[in-house]
């Protein structure tokens, strides 16, 4: 078992990064946090996250003033005295679909600068199978004795904290077994304050799978992004039926509720709607993709998902146009969700973007409102694009209105109330789960993704 008052260095204040952290500051670590952008150090030193997660805050603020997490853009003054490294820095996408590593490896770089012997360094940002044995050549190379291993992270953006302190398994890859231990035992020691944590944060207690998977350091890697991977492909295929669904006359909703009743297939992430987005999904399928070319394997099947993917927000806007007449020149439609996902502000590779882009770039006037994520998609949505501050202001006088992220907020509010001051009747629900029967109770003439006549 770790020795409490053991120092930790948490390498990237991202998501994964800073919810690592300010948890890991409540279970008797001393933690550090590397993040060398100055905008998002500074709004962390006042006890913030820079995005919207729930729970976050308070977790950081009080970590902040126990003096357990430090904030800092220094390697020097965080590595050199930690026993563990925890590197979450992001590895985005290259234009060719591979994952740039460039910040994993300088960040391991310059982690065996500064580090002292016997630190283990932890992989949690997600990385193509092969990269650890690349990091540990490069760490052989150098005077610093450094133990790898890899510790794929799983959490979800909207429940990250929940997911940190109440996981189903973790994963740790690796040669040296006790590394591998000493990793495992930052659980258990997590696992100990949990409960704790989770009345800071006021996220619910949840069920606890506690599993601990040790496996070779490749297969770590290859778990990590093969479970994306699956996810993103159920996905597309739900959409694929949903096309079907739409020509046939049938309902995907109630098509993927009657197959995923089998408990041999389940009904989770089968819901078809206008695409999967984010930081992870898209980048982790072209990367997997990438790397079975590079060992010479062709994933045509992840080939077919990426394709059905980025087909989906021009499919939600092709209904659009045939639900007004074949043409949205001048139409005004309002779109309510620009968020990734509900629960947080990220908008990488939204498809509720996409959209908007699309309906402006098709001549439409679009008025767009997130309950979270306004500032962040002010950047990717196009010049003229206007955005609202409420879901009131943005229906005003629309002729149609797209639910293109699934905010309770926006689920919730009732169709009688964009009805009223709606120039049009038209409602598009491009992710399959806004109230049909209410919508159309309203006068709405309700279109689904899928959802067939
Ligand atoms: N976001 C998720 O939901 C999620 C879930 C599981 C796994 N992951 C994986 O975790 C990794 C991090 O993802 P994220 O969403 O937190 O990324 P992010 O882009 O939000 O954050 C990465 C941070 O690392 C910082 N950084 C870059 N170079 C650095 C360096 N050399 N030293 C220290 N910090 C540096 C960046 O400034 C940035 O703040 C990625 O590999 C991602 O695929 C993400």
């Amino acid at each position: 078992m770790m020795n409490k008052q053991r120092t930790i260095t948490v390498l990237g204040a991202g998501y994964v990064g800073l919810t690592t952290a300010a948890l890991l500051a409540h279970c008797d670590y001393k933690v550090y946090l590397v993040e060398p952008n100055k905008e998002r150090l500074d709004v962390i030193k006042k006890g913030k996250s820079f995005f919207y997660e729930e729970g976050l805050d308070p977790v950081i603020k009080l970590a902040l003033d126990s003096g357990d997490l430090i904030p800092t853009d220094s390697y020097e003054s965080s590595v050199s005295h930690s026993d563990v490294v925890f590197s979450c820095v992001g590895t985005p996408d290259n234009p060719d679909g591979s994952s740039n590593l460039s910040y994993v490896f300088a960040a391991a770089e310059t982690t065996a600068k500064y580090a002292k012997p016997g630190l283990i360094y932890v992989q949690k940002s997600t990385v193509p199978v092969g990269t650890g044995v690349a990091v540990q050549k490069k760490f052989a190379e150098t005077k610093a004795k450094i133990s790898y291993v890899s510790n794929p992270e799983f959490l979800r953006e909207g429940t990250a904290v929940y997911d940190t302190l109440f996981f189903d398994r973790v994963v740790v890859g690796g040669d040296d077994k006790a590394a591998v231990n000493t990793i495992i035992d930052i659980y258990i020691q997590l696992e100990k304050f949990r409960d704790h944590i989770a009345h800071v944060a006021r996220v619910p207690k949840g069920p606890r799978g506690d599993e601990y998977i040790a496996t070779s350091l490749n297969s770590a890697e290859l778990i990590k992004v093969t479970a994306n991977a699956f996810l993103a492909l159920k996905i597309s295929f739900a959409n694929s039926i949903a096309i079907l669904a739409d020509k046939a006359g049938a309902d995907v909703v109630e098509v993927m509720d009657a197959v995923g009743a089998d408990s041999r297939i389940g009904r989770a992430f089968l819901n078809a709607g206008r695409g999967y987005g984010g930081g992870c999904f898209p980048k982790d399928v072209s990367g997997l993709i990438s790397s079975g070319l590079e060992y010479g394997v062709d994933l045509d099947i992840m080939q077919a998902a990426q394709a059905q993917n980025s087909q989906m927000p021009g499919y939600v806007v092709d209904k659009l146009q045939d639900a007004m007449g074949g043409n949205l020149r001048g139409k005004r439609i309002a779109i309510l969700g620009l968020a990734f996902k509900a629960g947080t502000s990220d908008v990488r590779k939204s498809p509720g973007v996409a959209i908007a882009n699309k309906l402006y770039q098709a001549g439409s006037d679009v008025i767009t409102h997130d309950p979270q994520a306004n500032d962040e998609a002010s950047h990717d949505l196009r010049k003229g694009i206007l955005q609202a501050d409420t879901i009131e202001q943005a229906t005003k006088d629309a002729d149609a209105v797209v639910v293109a992220t699934e905010w309770q907020e926006i689920l919730t509010y009732p169709a009688e109330s964009f009805a009223k001051h709606m120039r049009g009747t038209t409602l598009l629900d491009a992710v399959n789960q806004y109230d049909s029967t209410g919508a159309v109770a309203a006068g709405f003439d309700y279109i689904g993704v899928g959802r067939g006549s």
